[in-house]
């Protein structure tokens, strides 16, 4: 839980000017454990690092004297319609950074005009969340290893009102956290995913020595596949996302089976470490999906140029994660709606530089190629 002797800040200071300035702010207001858990990655963490990284590796091609009146930033998406491409990820437990939780995130995002996925570990329950919402809310699943679970768990969804299911595929088993090991991170009691409530768990396993780790244990041996995607388009009417998509193959693959969108997406560098970061991976895949489904992406977002090049390189949105966190903790709703507005205050600007009117006219030409 955050710490006692450091309230969330009342009014946001004038010098917060950026996404970034928020996350000391934030660092002095959770505890060590819960900072390890949000901060942290997968082992190294290289993959962290490089999700912001292979961002600020990429130069802007400016352009002038272009006709910039009647510019705006919406879009539609999935038949919905969106004051602006920034969306907030899911990330689990958001009382670890604020009492409001997700409530607060979900207020912020709703003033803003911003698509929200909540988490399937969301600390707070998902009809109440979507009675709150004025922006549309897309749920993201962990598809439960008790099927008939997951089946009750999305028609929950679906009468709540949420308008798309975002089926994370990226973490069948979790990644090495070492960090979170290191700080002894552990969820606090009265923290929990109250969504999943009921639901069947899977055996303990535990793997003498000698013997596999993982394979043959029951989490492996039930993990989700393409099959159970095809089942999960059976049992309910929304579309269906599939983030945590890094190959091509997988793109094209989802496309196939009549998906409705992809977030291109390493888990933010939490699952497997040294997978490359995802504005790399975005331009192959496309490539391969050449329009016949939406991309969205997320890691490293930290910048509106950075909402722009991933619009630039083949994304219609993008969505973002830990700083969303950061400035919840810092200042509660009207911080994440300040970090809202800030990237979308940076993207307008980059668009116009680049002469951009419209979301449509962000194409490869705005990436510098030297030359
Ligand atoms: C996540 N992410 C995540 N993803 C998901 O599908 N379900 C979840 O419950 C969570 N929980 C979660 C917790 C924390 C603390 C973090 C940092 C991330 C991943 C998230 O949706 C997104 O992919 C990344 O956070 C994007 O990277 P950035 O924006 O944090 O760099």
């Amino acid at each position: 839980m955050p710490n006692e002797h450091k309230p969330p800040l009342a009014r946001i200071p004038p010098e917060v000017a950026a996404v970034s300035d928020y996350e000391p702010l934030a660092r002095e207001r959770m505890t060590q454990a819960a900072w390890s858990w949000l901060q942290g990655g997968a082992a190294d963490e290289i993959t962290v690092r490089e999700n912001q990284a292979a961002f600020q590796r990429l130069r802007l091609a400016p352009r002038v004297l272009a006709d910039l009146a009647g510019g705006h930033t919406r879009l539609t998406l999935l038949g919905q319609s969106f004051d602006h491409p920034v969306f907030v990820a899911p990330v689990a437990y958001q009382q670890l950074a604020h009492p409001d939780g997700e409530m607060a995130t979900v207020l912020a995002a709703s003033a803003l005009g911003a698509g929200m996925v909540v988490s399937t570990q969301a600390g707070l329950p998902l009809e109440g969340l979507a009675r709150q919402a004025k922006a549309p809310l897309w749920f993201q699943l962990y598809v439960q290893h008790d099927r008939g679970f997951t089946r009750e768990l999305v028609h929950r969804v679906e009468a709540a009102g949420y308008r798309a299911l975002v089926v994370t595929v990226d973490a069948p088993v979790s990644g090495a956290r070492n960090r979170e090991q290191r700080a002894g991170f552990a969820l606090p009691s009265g923290l929990s995913a109250v969504n999943l409530r009921g639901a069947a768990q899977l055996p303990p396993h535990t793997a003498p020595p000698g013997t596999p780790p993982l394979f043959g244990s029951p989490l492996v041996e039930t993990a989700l596949t393409w099959r159970d995607i095809a089942w999960l388009r059976q049992q309910t009417v929304l579309p269906i996302v599939l983030k945590g998509v890094l190959a091509p193959e997988d793109a094209v693959r989802a496309a196939d089976e009549g998906l409705a969108g992809v977030v291109v997406s390493n888990h933010g560098g939490r699952v497997l470490d040294t997978v490359p970061a995802t504005i790399d991976a975005l331009p192959a895949i496309a490539r391969a999906v050449s329009g016949r489904l939406p991309l969205l992406l997320d890691g490293g977002i930290r910048r509106g140029t950075d909402v722009f090049k991933a619009l630039a390189l083949g994304a219609s949105a993008v969505l973002v994660g830990r700083p969303v966190v950061h400035a919840l903790a810092a200042a509660g709703a009207p911080g994440v709606a300040h970090v809202l507005q800030l990237l979308r205050a940076e993207l307008e600007m980059a668009m116009a530089l680049t002469g951009c009117r419209t979301l449509a006219e962000i194409d490869q030409s705005r990436i510098w190629r030297g030359g």
